[in-house]
């Protein structure tokens, strides 16, 4: 098809902001940013310089950002999880369409608000649900949607969060409080299981959820003797596992995230400089002692109004990090692991004197553009802005693209969930 090139406007160049905006870069032809909107200064200077905006479309709040009436195609809103409700309410009012970043927002109150607001203003919203685009998952539902495994019986999900990634952004980062972010763990992280959950099975709708989950782990009690506030001067700096010196500074695998709240470019922050920000910095505590107040493990169940079932297993802090799913239909089934980039299709066959099935790998690597620094998620992070320039083009054939009506479900179910968890009941979505 013909592409119009699209012009957007970035609203919050943090990380993830930046990850979107960035295909301007990677596909200048179909896409540009044409205005920013920051209140760090740093950022948005970067941003502006990275994508080529002129000062004059550069703006520290929102407000400030609607006086101006700039027009475009849609806005990236990729603030943080408290923010959403507000920003976006205000941006959809103001009639922009917009990609939103997952979490919508922590309550059905709002999340139904949102709805009503972008069905009366007749904005298209679509949630940065990026697992929906990779080609791994949008290939199982494509399968699905073919009729090859029949109906949908049984689910079964996991996500296994790396330890330093759990240790970076849920232990001692900025979503270890739901009471300070707004966010739980399960909504934070593994509302992208939630709402493969609800997409893959859609089509019936959830009925009711049971969860059980807590912090286990990642508590006072469970910290050595002797433990100080921060690692540094800790006398288990050198054995403990989790030692803030270890994991953020040695092995330093998510910088966007341990170090953005020095407020400088990434790039002049040295080895000693970061040291030293670890002995006053919330990264640099004792991960017993972080204040976090998040679980760091849970187990959901999902039943459906159709009888099939879904069960999900969160894990915060695994060695070996990886998301799971074996989905069981009536004439066959799937099971894979999305790091792998491969899942087997298993098509019962009882053909002649067969009472077995035929197997076939279905391999998806080579349909996975990853062009983010960090994570990719499988492919996604591409494959969202590609598919959504495509279809603000007019082309609403992929099975991935997801408006806020699409998005519902999996939020509701884990509203549901965690629900479920305070009242040790189960919970009707
Ligand atoms: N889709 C995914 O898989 C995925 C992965 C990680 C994070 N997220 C979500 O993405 C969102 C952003 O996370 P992040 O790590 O990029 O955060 P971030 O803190 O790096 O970026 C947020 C930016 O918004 C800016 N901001 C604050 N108030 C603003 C306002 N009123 N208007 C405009 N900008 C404002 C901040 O200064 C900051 O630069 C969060 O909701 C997070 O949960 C999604």
């Amino acid at each position: 098809m013909e592409i119009k090139k699209l012009r957007a406007v970035l609203v919050g160049a943090g990380n993830r902001g930046c990850v979107y905006a960035d295909y301007s870069l990677q596909a200048p032809e179909e896409l540009t940013i044409v205005g920013v909107v920051e209140p760090n200064d740093i950022r948005r200077n970067d941003a502006a310089a990275r994508y080529a905006v002129a000062k004059e479309r550069c703006f520290r709040d929102i407000d400030e950002f609607l006086r101006a009436k700039l027009d475009c195609d849609f806005v990236i809103n990729a603030t943080m999880d408290e923010m959403h409700y507000d920003t976006a309410k205000a941006l959809m009012t103001a009639g922009y369409n917009m990609l939103l970043e997952k979490p919508v927002v922590p309550n059905r109150e709002q999340l139904l608000q949102l709805q009503a607001i972008a069905k009366e203003k007749g904005v298209k919203v679509n949630i940065c649900h990026v697992l929906r685009y990779t080609p791994f998952y949008k290939r199982i539902k494509e399968i699905i949607n073919a009729g090859a495994i029949g109906k949908i019986m049984t689910m079964e999900l996991n996500e296994h969060v790396w330890i330093a990634h759990f240790l970076d952004s849920f232990v001692r980062g900025k979503w270890n409080s739901e009471k300070r972010c707004g966010s739980g763990f399960l909504l934070q992280k593994s509302c992208h299981d939630m709402d493969l959950i609800c997409w893959l099975n859609n089509a019936t709708q959830p009925k009711k959820v049971v969860s059980v989950g807590s912090r286990a782990q990642f508590i006072p009690e469970n910290a050595p003797v002797g433990a100080t506030e921060f690692c540094y001067h800790c006398p288990h700096n050198d054995t403990c596992l989790y030692s803030a010196q270890k994991v953020h500074l040695e092995v330093d695998g998510m910088p966007f995230q341990t170090w953005m709240g020095m407020n400088k470019p990434l790039n002049t922050i040295t080895k000693e400089d970061k040291a030293a920000w670890l002995k006053t910095s919330d990264y640099g505590r004792c991960a017993y002692n972080s204040g976090g107040d998040i679980n760091d493990r849970q187990t959901v169940s999902v039943a459906f109004e159709n009888g099939s079932v879904a069960s999900f297993t969160m894990v915060g802090g695994t060695n070996k990090p990886g998301r799971y799913i074996h989905i069981c239909g009536t004439k066959g089934e799937v099971e894979g692991r999305l790091e792998e980039g491969k899942f087997a299709l298993r098509i019962f066959d009882r053909s002649g004197d067969k009472f077995w099935y035929d197997e076939e790998i279905v391999d998806v690597n080579k349909d996975v553009v990853n062009s983010v620094e960090y994570g990719g998620h499988g492919g996604g992070d591409y494959a969202i802005m590609y598919e959504l320039v495509r279809y603000f083009n007019g082309d609403e054939s992929s099975v991935s693209i997801t408006t806020i009506d699409d998005s519902v479900n999996g939020h509701l179910v884990v509203y549901a969930a965690e629900e479920s968890v305070k009242t040790d009941k189960a919970v009707c979505v």
